[in-house]
């Protein structure tokens, strides 16, 4: 399926964020991390954005944030063009809950191991009034059948430690479905699986967005998952938006120096991933402790001095692609790097 360009739609995108940022204080210290910076982008409806990053970039909290299970510190947060007003309590809290679901990593801690299958789906049927009186039962068989688990009936009187794992990631997805969302935020949703599993995962996934055109944010640390499951790929570091655009171009051909240090670090059993010819330096950055420029200036080869005195812009670097490197900007490139290249000759 060709990438979404979301300004092509005449009707809003199933999402917008326009610089959602997130401040959290830590412990009695009186300091503070932002996980996410003022992070602008669009979701277009029925389209799979992947969302990637290493270990600490923000990638769950974007997350926790459009489902409001955190505040946002500032920004704006627009579902199906209707900006989520701000608290959000009571009712209002209760229709996002319903507009968007989550799917969290892991499916032995998302199911409640007391109740059966059948049970946690006619929960969300009822709490939405989507379902009553025998009605209930016949929409859990549906919804089971509708991720696999078929005939549903035989599944919905079973216990979750009756269940594989990956079949209990089908029934949290059956719940996630269940309220009739608009938009699903799967929060790195195979990672917990057992590596055969994860592809039938991504394929029912898929498979439910090409049929019922659902809107996804796919959270994960997987490049190559990321490329097979998305239209477009995000990438995050130090919560800031770094990369983005069409999935084949941001991994396939990175323009972000961090962007490339990921794929450079992707495991590369089948020969999928070029060797991007970065040396893979320095550690996750410290969200306490950032540089005032760029925030991946002290691990770039190509960092130029102008890098340590302002976060670079967004570039525009081909077809809906954007990176945010000033190696993008000719005058700025220019500049002779901060650390020879390897291979170049020392300095006198
Ligand atoms: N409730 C919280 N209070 C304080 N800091 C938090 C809180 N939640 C997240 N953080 C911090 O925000 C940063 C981003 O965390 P987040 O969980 O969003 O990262 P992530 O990209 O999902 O990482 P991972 O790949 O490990 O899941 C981290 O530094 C984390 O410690
Ligand atoms: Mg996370």
């Amino acid at each position: 399926m060709p990438p979404i360009d979301p300004s092509a739609h005449t009707v809003p995108a199933a999402l917008e964020l326009e610089g959602l940022t997130k401040v959290f204080s830590v412990g009695r210290s009186g300091r503070s991390v932002t996980a996410v910076h003022g992070l602008t982008l669009s979701l277009g409806h029925g389209e799979i954005l992947g969302l990637v990053g290493e270990s600490g970039s923000g990638k769950s909290t974007v997350a926790r944030l459009i489902a409001h299970l955190h505040e946002p510190t500032h920004g704006t947060l627009r579902l199906g063009g209707d900006t989520v007003p701000r608290p959000l309590r009571g009712r209002g809290l209760k229709r996002l809950r319903k507009r968007v679901q989550m799917i969290f990593q892991d499916p032995f801690a998302s199911l409640n191991p007391l109740h059966t299958i059948g049970y946690i789906l006619a929960r969300p049927l009822k709490i939405h009034g989507l379902a009553r009186g025998r009605d209930v039962n016949t929409q859990v068989n549906a919804l089971l059948d509708r991720v696999g688990l078929s005939p549903g009936a035989s599944y919905a009187a079973k216990k979750p430690h009756e269940l594989s794992g990956g079949q209990r990631q089908r029934v949290v997805i059956a719940r996630a479905l269940a309220a009739h969302p608009e938009l699903i935020l799967a929060d790195e949703p195979t990672s917990a699986l057992d590596v055969s599993i994860r592809l039938d995962i991504m394929n029912l996934l898929l498979d439910l967005r090409d049929r019922e055109g659902l809107s996804m944010l796919f959270i994960t640390h997987d490049l190559a998952g990321a490329r097979y499951m998305s239209d477009r790929v995000a990438v995050l570091y130090a919560g800031h938006l770094v990369e983005i655009g069409p999935a084949d171009a941001v991994i396939g051909d990175p323009q972000m120096p961090y962007t490339q240090l990921l794929k450079s670090a992707a495991p590369n059993p089948d020969g999928y991933f070029a060797q991007a010819g970065l040396e893979v330096r320095g550690e996750i950055p410290d969200l306490q402790n950032l540089p005032p420029g760029c925030p991946f200036e002290p691990r770039c080869p190509h960092a130029r001095p102008v890098c340590r005195e302002g976060l670079p812009r967004l570039y525009d670097v081909g077809p809906g692609h954007q990176a945010r490197c000033i190696l993008h900007d000719p005058l700025l490139a220019a500049q002779p790097p901060l650390v020879p290249a390897a291979g170049a000759p020392a300095p006198p």
